[in-house]
């Protein structure tokens, strides 16, 4: 625990929920600090089990936001993309591959065509899976390379790949090391380097692209490759094909994350054990909201502790949800990370915790980082980005994206996909739990997440804190609607 902790109801005492209120991100302003190092010194990175990321902030496991197209960006960008789980586990399977094929130092599940197969064939398999080139092979062994510069410039559908490839490609050895192949790519000055074995089979593939990474901050597995996280259900697949795709999927994945309106509940809970004594990944349960929940889930779920590695908190404060008005029952985010925030600490201080939904403005992830989170994650800023599913459309003059909750009825109408998100039973199927509508469109994640990092390091400075867990240290304060009015811009001609 950070310096600074007082008490066993330290976060809860910030929000007064000890005191019986239930605060959200507009309720509190964090105060200013005295700054004792050099802004660009302001270090957000932060840990959820093993993993580092440079930017803690991850993309919402919903099907308009996150599929492997966010989760790459996400990846590269420092944070994490979680895939949705509005689909069937052969699509999850299909997302969770093409991230980690995106990149790596060595690809060892490589795209190989056969030399006798048509240039159109070769084409659509690029496009597929979202590449620039494939390793042409025959009886195993390497025969050539086809890439996008192959294309014929006149359509000729019908020609070859052997006709067209770069035949007899250069190729190293498997045992390479990072150096030598950087080397031999600079030699040959080629972009792609197939790894063989003493047979001449193909082992992997190293390209260019993945060498010179421009993205220093990426979040990657000890092989070079992108980080993933997976919405799943809290149960065991029911039927075999379904378990074995999933069993297929925990190869490629490295974090799940418990997709579940409220979590704390005896099937769930029981379910997700299951799970984790079934795959070989980490996971991140929720989403829970109050102290007691969290107290209960550490001290009485009996996870496997080499699994566990976080908690999601929040319910219900989404800005697409409608439990709370639906159920009347809710845990507004900034309130479930105090809350959790406490026990987290009291029970078992490894276990990361990510605040889930709700932010409005970039100065709420500074909020919520006060009070107790390791991470947080967020749809509604993401909705809109060009990586995100779905098109762009056009209101009033104005781009937008389709954003919807996960119990939207829109939602539910692709399929019974995520029914035990919100309660298993037949009473829980027929009640919407979220909307759908339209945010602006945003374009690429770069420039949203860049907004939102900034805001955060900013927020840091100014409250004086050069890490994470320094701002869990730094003070808020209750402000008032008055307050509020004027914290923001007022008094002008158009507002
Ligand atoms: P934001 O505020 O980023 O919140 O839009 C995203 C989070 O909201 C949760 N979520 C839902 N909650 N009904 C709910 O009550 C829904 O339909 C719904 N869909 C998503 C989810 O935790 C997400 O990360």
């Amino acid at each position: 625990m950070a310096s600074g902790k007082k008490s066993a109801t330290y976060f809860r005492d910030k929000v007064f929920s000890t005191k019986g209120m239930v605060l959200t991100f507009d309720d509190i302003i964090v105060k200013p600090g005295y700054t004792k190092f050099h802004p660009d010194n302001v270090d957000i990175a932060t840990k959820v089990g093993p993993f580092t990321f440079r930017t803690p902030i991850f993309s919402a496991a919903m099907d308009t936001v996150t599929e492997a197209e966010m989760a790459v960006q996400m990846a590269l960008l420092g944070g994490l993309g979680v895939i949705h789980r509005n689909c069937p586990y052969s699509k999850q399977l299909e997302m969770v591959k093409k991230v980690k094929r995106a990149r790596s130092f060595i690809i060892e599940d490589v795209a190989t065509i056969s030399p006798n197969t048509t240039v159109a064939e070769a084409i659509k398999k690029m496009a597929i899976y979202e590449i620039s080139g494939l390793v042409v092979v025959e009886n195993e062994k390497v025969v050539g390379i086809f890439t996008r510069r192959d294309i014929p410039y006149r359509k000729r559908p019908d020609a070859l790949v052997k006709e067209v490839m770069t035949p007899n490609p250069i190729c190293a050895k498997v045992g390479i090391s990072r150096e030598e192949a950087l080397e031999k790519l600079w030699e040959i000055r080629k972009e792609k380097l197939p790894i063989v074995d003493d047979n001449g089979h193909l082992q992997g593939l190293i390209t260019l692209k993945d060498m010179k990474p421009q993205y220093s901050a990426a979040s990657i597995d000890e092989k070079g490759r992108l980080l993933v996280g997976l919405g799943c259900s809290p149960f065991l697949p029911k039927n075999k094909s379904d378990l074995a795709i999933l069993k297929e999927i925990d190869g490629h994945v490295d974090i799940y994350f418990t997709d579940v309106a409220q979590f704390h509940k005896d099937l769930d809970m029981n379910g997700t054990r299951q799970l984790m004594e079934t795959l070989n990944n980490y996971f991140v349960v929720g989403n829970i909201g109050t102290f007691e929940a969290a107290e209960h889930i550490l001290t009485k779920a009996n996870f496997p502790e080499d699994k566990f590695i976080g908690i999601k908190v929040g319910m219900g404060s989404g800005s697409i949800c409608t439990t709370t008005i639906q159920t009347g029952v809710g845990a507004p985010t900034l309130f479930a990370t105090a809350e959790v925030a406490d026990a987290i600490q009291m029970y078992n201080p490894k276990i990361a915790l990510i605040a889930d939904g709700g932010f409005k403005n970039p100065g709420d992830i500074a909020k919520a980082f006060t009070v107790g989170a390791d991470a947080i994650m967020t749809g509604h800023f993401f909705g809109g980005c060009t990586e995100s599913p779905g098109f762009v459309d056009t209101i009033g003059g104005r781009k937008v994206k389709v954003y919807r909750g996960m119990g939207s009825k829109e939602a539910r109408a692709v399929g019974q996909f995520s029914l035990d998100r919100y309660n298993v039973g037949e009473g829980g199927k027929k009640l919407a739990e979220g909307v759908s509508d339209y945010v602006p469109f945003t374009g690429p994640v770069y420039g949203v997440l860049e907004q939102l990092v900034d805001g955060l390091k900013n927020g840091m400075i100014y409250a004086g804190a050069q890490t994470l867990r320094e701002m869990w240290t730094k003070q808020v304060g209750q402000i008032t609607y008055s307050g509020r009015m004027e914290t923001g811009p007022h008094d002008l001609l158009s507002r």
